[in-house]
């Protein structure tokens, strides 16, 4: 299996200097000008200290050079972001009139992406009935589950949301939350389900779960997606860390043509990368691919090794992407890694989006033997409410109206966070919650539970 293709390698002077000469001369001179042009270009490359560009290394990534036709002297010499993007998109305006006029009925404008992102769905504590429609095996030990709502209405969700699955096991319910792995305008839901190596759902599902089966979800929830007026993305994803990448990759090159992605994807061996067919296919100018493997084969032609700092650090170096926005799912060390080589880098922690889940919390005897008063304080203001014994605070502020911020509603994303003011919460463990956080008194309303009168601040 052939693992991306390589990405472009920028344009420069040389280039631009040699399409401007193509478009002038007689047709039958524009090989030899390419020609020229390459000579050059290694020639340069050599003075300047970069790497050969007609070899690659196990070690970087190899690149190619941009193709002459699809060199733009005018675009490339525009001095802005801004003024590229508008000459591109009146380019392409004028093109699709010109293909109008010739008869291809191609609609002379185009939608323009929406300028601010809304949702469009609203998380809600009830859960919605399922069916399982189709069950596919991405790899060894991943498989992609295909959802339909059993109300009839459509799974709607944007791209890099997840769903929180109730899974029915030995008479009782466990819950987990998988990012959707599928693009909106597939026209289903499904979510990709990596097996965990003792991990008690995963299991269940890779060997239990049937096509026909039903399960009760919650959700589409979750804010790592990206708003419409992102165009140069950045999806770092290890393992089925994918799967939430791959949904926003194709959503995000799908809805905006002036859209580029660039997709550094950590896994050990060929045969781990889920997704791999359909990723290299969709692998092109605005689509770059960089398949790092720990223990890859001798086909190998990209990185080697962990998705680490030091990798990651060489890999953003190469590709120059500290202007884009950074999307960032996979385990917690590259995770960690990553971040710390961007906010090196000095890109700011505003465009660095990052997907953590935890361990969920399961649902166990209540720590408390009676309903008790929360007092909910937002913006100054008080709400009381009681919370049973068999309620978390969230559930029970649910029931009452009151609403409060969450999402997975299973202790692994920290939406719901609040500050205890007084009294005391006591959390349903694991959580996502670190120790310093605890300290400082945050609690998770959705695996909270008040052993006395408390009261909760909710952050604005
Ligand atoms: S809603 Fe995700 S941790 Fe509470």
């Amino acid at each position: 299996m052939q693992h991306g293709k390589r990405p472009l390698r920028s344009v420069d002077g040389i280039d631009v200097a040699a399409s401007v000469l193509a478009r002038l001369a007689p047709r039958a001179l524009r090989p030899a000008i390419d020609q020229l042009r390459l000579d050059a270009r290694s020639i340069a490359d050599g003075f300047r200290g970069v790497r050969e560009p007609t070899f690659s290394s196990h070690a970087r990534p190899g690149f190619v050079p941009t193709p002459l036709a699809e060199i733009d002297p005018v675009l490339e010499l525009l001095p802005t972001r801004a003024l590229k993007r508008s000459y591109s998109t009146l380019r392409r305006d004028v093109e699709m009139i010109g293909r109008d006029f010739r008869g291809d009925r191609v609609p002379p404008t185009i939608t323009r992406p929406r300028r601010t992102m809304t949702a469009t769905t609203t998380p809600s504590l009830a859960p919605r009935r399922v069916k399982v429609t189709k069950l596919i095996r991405e790899t060894r030990d991943a498989i992609t589950i295909r959802l339909e709502a059993l109300d009839g209405a459509p799974l709607t969700f944007e791209a890099g949301q997840f769903l929180t699955l109730h899974v029915p096991i030995d008479g009782a319910v466990v819950r987990r939350a998988y990012s959707l792995s599928s693009a909106p305008a597939d026209g289903f839901a499904a979510v990709t389900c990596k097996r965990i190596e003792g991990g008690r759902v995963s299991t269940h599902l890779h060997e239990r779960l049937r096509e026909g089966d039903v399960l009760e979800v919650l959700g589409p929830s979750g804010t790592f997606v990206p708003s419409a007026r992102m165009r140069r993305l950045v999806l770092i994803a290890g393992g089925s860390g994918i799967t939430p990448c791959w949904s926003i990759a194709r959503a995000v090159l799908a809805r905006d043509p002036d859209a580029h992605v660039t997709l550094i994807y950590g896994n050990r061996s060929e045969a781990d990368v889920i997704f791999g067919r359909e990723i290299d296919a969709l692998a092109s100018e605005r689509f770059r691919v960089v398949h790092v493997l720990a223990d890859p084969s001798d086909a190998h032609r990209g990185p080697r090794g962990m998705l680490d700092r030091a990798t990651f650090e060489r890999i953003a170096s190469e590709l120059d992407i500290d202007d884009a926005e950074h999307f960032v799912c996979g385990p917690a060390p590259m995770m960690d890694a990553v971040r710390e080589v961007l906010l090196a880098r000095g890109v700011p922690r505003t465009r660095i989006h990052e997907e953590r889940f935890q361990s969920p919390a399961e649902r166990r005897a209540s720590p408390i033997a009676s309903p008790q008063l929360v007092t909910v304080r937002r913006r100054g203001r008080d709400v009381a409410i009681t919370v049973p014994p068999d309620r978390t605070v969230l559930e029970a502020a649910t029931e009452r109206g009151v609403a409060l911020p969450f999402s997975c509603a299973i202790g692994g994303c920290a939406a719901c966070k609040c500050k205890v003011v007084e009294g005391e919460i006591r959390m349903d463990e694991p959580h996502c919650l670190s120790d310093a956080e605890r300290a400082e008194g945050w609690v998770l309303t959705c695996v909270g539970h008040p052993t006395r009168p408390t009261t909760i601040e909710v952050p604005t």
